[in-house]
């Protein structure tokens, strides 16, 4: 085992604070990383003030953190895919059995018996696994990807769960060119969401309660932008949508992007709002519509991903921040004040 300088939460109200985690030593399939930049995805603020108690209670101490990019510094003898000086990068899952349906399919997202990148059980140190905001972080291979060389690190960090979370279910839907698809919410997934939309040809429509990003989702990739909030300006577009993508991490009325969506047209949530949401059947039996939701990706469609993402130049608007800044940047997600999330710089931890 060696220490790492972190940042950790002791309870759901205290702020995060300078803390020193142990780290395995890698084992024969393991890669160790020194962390660059973790991006803060809104799931980071859920867990630590435990909103999710109900689904996944919180576990204390909480490392968020599961945007991470950074730089291999040791191998096990057995990896195969990264050596030393390699960029790297870890996204929400560490771990998985590899032997159930969804594992042999690729699809480690939905294995009952994954680990996620924290607050889950650790089978290798006891205790729960601790996320990014940290200086390193020690992962089995097959759950680390290889980072396109052409893209902006702190920008890319962002890809590792808002870019998957993303791209999964746009590819699952038919997301192509003549598809009309609505994205809700223009944060940290929303802003992704709009540039894969945009890149996979479809006509793309933002939907946002901030006036103040019109500009910004049209210079993204939008060929409209309807602020949610106006009525008339929804109902225009009543019955064409092929897809729609919910990206809001609060309550909302999820019934009014319902009814935009065309016969057998789907909304997908992606957003985990702490409080149940509230649904009007016959939203969905006029169309026969449905509502689905779609959690992160696989690891090879993280890895597809992250190549679309090096071809196409892809990467996310980032504000670059230091770790002692991390329980500002929690308030201002909570305002929707971020353009468009929030990258910090593990150089920072330095001063720890
Ligand atoms: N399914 C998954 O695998 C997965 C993965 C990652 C994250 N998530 C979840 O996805 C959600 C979004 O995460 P994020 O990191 O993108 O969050 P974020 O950066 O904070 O963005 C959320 C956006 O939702 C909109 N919003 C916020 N409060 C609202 C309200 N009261 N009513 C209507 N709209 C509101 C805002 O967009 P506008 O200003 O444009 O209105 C805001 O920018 C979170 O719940 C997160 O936990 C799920
Ligand atoms: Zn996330
Ligand atoms: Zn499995």
């Amino acid at each position: 085992m060696f220490n790492a300088k972190a940042y950790s939460t002791a309870s759901s109200t205290s702020p995060l604070s300078s803390t020193v985690i142990a780290r395995r030593d890698p084992t024969e399939n393991d890669v160790q990383i020194e962390i660059l930049f973790c991006g803060i995805c809104h799931s980071d603020l859920h867990m630590a003030r435990n909103e999710w108690s109900s689904v996944m209670p919180t576990v204390y101490p909480c490392v968020p953190g599961h945007e991470i990019v950074g730089r291999v510094t040791k191998v096990g003898s057995a990896v195969t895919k990264f050596k030393a000086g390699d960029l790297a990068g870890v996204g929400c899952l560490v771990d998985s059995d590899g032997t159930c349906a969804a594992c042999k399919e690729g699809l480690e997202q939905f294995c009952p018996n994954q680990t996620l990148t924290y607050g889950f059980p650790d089978r290798h140190l006891g205790g729960v696994t601790y996320g990014g905001y940290s200086e390193s972080i020690v992962v089995d291979e097959r759950f680390v990807v290889s980072i396109p060389a052409n893209l902006d690190l702190a920008a890319t960090a962002p890809l590792l769960c808002a870019g998957i979370t993303t791209y999964s279910p746009m590819k699952h839907w038919g997301v192509t060119a003549g598809k009309k698809v609505g994205i809700v919410g223009l944060g940290g997934l929303g802003h992704m969401g709009v540039k894969f939309a945009h890149a996979l040809g479809a006509h793309t429509v933002v939907f946002t309660t901030s006036t103040n990003k019109v500009e910004d989702a049209l210079r993204l990739g939008a060929d409209e932008v309807i602020l949610s909030r106006d009525a008339n300006a929804m109902q225009k577009h009543a019955g064409s949508f092929d897809f729609i993508l919910d990206c809001v991490s609060a309550d909302h009325d999820i019934n009014a992007y319902i009814q935009l969506l065309k016969r057998d047209g789907n909304m997908t949530l992606v957003g985990a709002p702490e409080k149940p949401l509230s649904l009007v059947s016959f939203g969905l039996i006029v169309g026969r519509r449905s509502v689905s939701g779609s959690p992160i990706g696989g690891l090879a469609e993280t890895q597809e991903m992250l190549n679309f993402c090096g071809e196409h130049s892809i990467s996310s608007d980032v504000e670059v921040i230091a770790m002692q800044q991390v329980n500002e940047a929690y308030e201002r997600l909570l305002k929707a004040d971020v353009k468009y999330r929030f990258s910090i710089d593990m150089a920072s931890l330095k001063a720890e």
